[in-house]
């Protein structure tokens, strides 16, 4: 039998009562909700979030309509990725609360490091990079409550490319998007959804440490590059000087001039984003 054929007998089948029991001592803390398809674990989570609990989690094997930021169609086949969105209340400003998207990218990259060999890195504000290709994305879509200048909710969702789909990334994404791992492990996609949960979990107590902020820092793959700043509408290229204690991008354009940037993207390449 060919290394091939061996492979594709693999089988890493997503289920909640074996990400519960990797979820460890967390376990108690999260309700899961496991769909074969959805349409989106953000939209779902959003469509009953008065009526649930902090830390429920939907999960899916698949979304027929996932997206991203801006609206972004989110490329979710079944079989090779995580689809996962996780209901927060933080009990914190809303400048704090802003923290919990780079406390899901340190979760992420931690959940990588510790279920597969790639050396993942961030880049600002919310995406996973493995050997320069776009393996994980992460949308934080919160309720501001302006009376006290808080999130009164976050639904934190997140997407991970685990395999190579088995029928190949579309077109557009095959410059972009990556994978984690290339061979197939049974319990993989279980240890990693909940390693990354683990983590988020203990971040979310910890969202104005130093630590955290310098993990962030630590693992940003744009300090020191050249780049293309894309926002509203316009574009510019600049250099990456650094991230502020507001998780800001600081850049300085040709000119010279600095900016710290709260939103807005960047790309490394000058047209190409996701
Ligand atoms: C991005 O790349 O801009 C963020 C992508 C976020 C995708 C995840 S997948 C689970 C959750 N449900 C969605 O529809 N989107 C997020």
């Amino acid at each position: 039998m060919s290394g091939t054929s061996v492979e594709k007998h693999i089988k890493d089948q997503l289920s909640a009562d074996g990400i519960l029991s990797e979820l460890r001592e967390y376990a108690a803390v999260y309700s899961l909700k496991l769909y074969d398809s959805i349409e989106s674990t953000n939209a779902k989570m959003k469509q009953k979030v008065s009526k649930l609990p902090e830390w429920y989690t939907i999960i899916a094997q698949r979304q027929t309509a996932g997206h991203g930021r801006l609206d972004r169609p989110f490329f979710s086949p079944s079989d090779s990725g995580i689809y996962l969105s996780v209901l927060i209340r933080p009990a914190c400003m809303a400048e704090k609360a802003v923290m919990i998207t780079a406390a899901a990218a340190v979760a992420a990259c931690r959940a990588i490091e510790e279920c597969s060999d790639a050396r993942p890195e961030i880049k600002w504000v919310n995406d996973i990079y493995i050997n320069g290709k776009k393996v994980c994305g992460i949308l934080a879509e919160g309720e501001f409550s302006e009376h006290e200048e808080s999130f009164s909710e976050i639904v934190l969702g997140a997407g991970f490319n685990v395999y190579q789909p088995e029928s190949g990334f579309p077109e557009e994404l095959t410059d972009i998007a990556g994978s984690i791992t290339r061979e197939k492990q049974p319990g993989l996609r279980n240890r990693l959804t909940a390693s990354f949960l683990r983590h988020l979990y203990s971040f979310s107590h910890e969202l104005s440490s130093p630590e955290l902020l310098r993990e962030y820092i630590g693992r940003s793959m744009l300090i020191g590059r050249d780049v293309n700043v894309i926002l509203a509408q316009k574009q510019y290229p600049a250099t990456v000087l650094g991230i502020d204690e507001d998780c800001r991008l600081i850049i300085r354009r040709e000119d010279g001039t600095e900016e710290s940037l709260s939103f807005g993207e960047v790309s490394v390449k000058p047209t190409v984003s996701i």
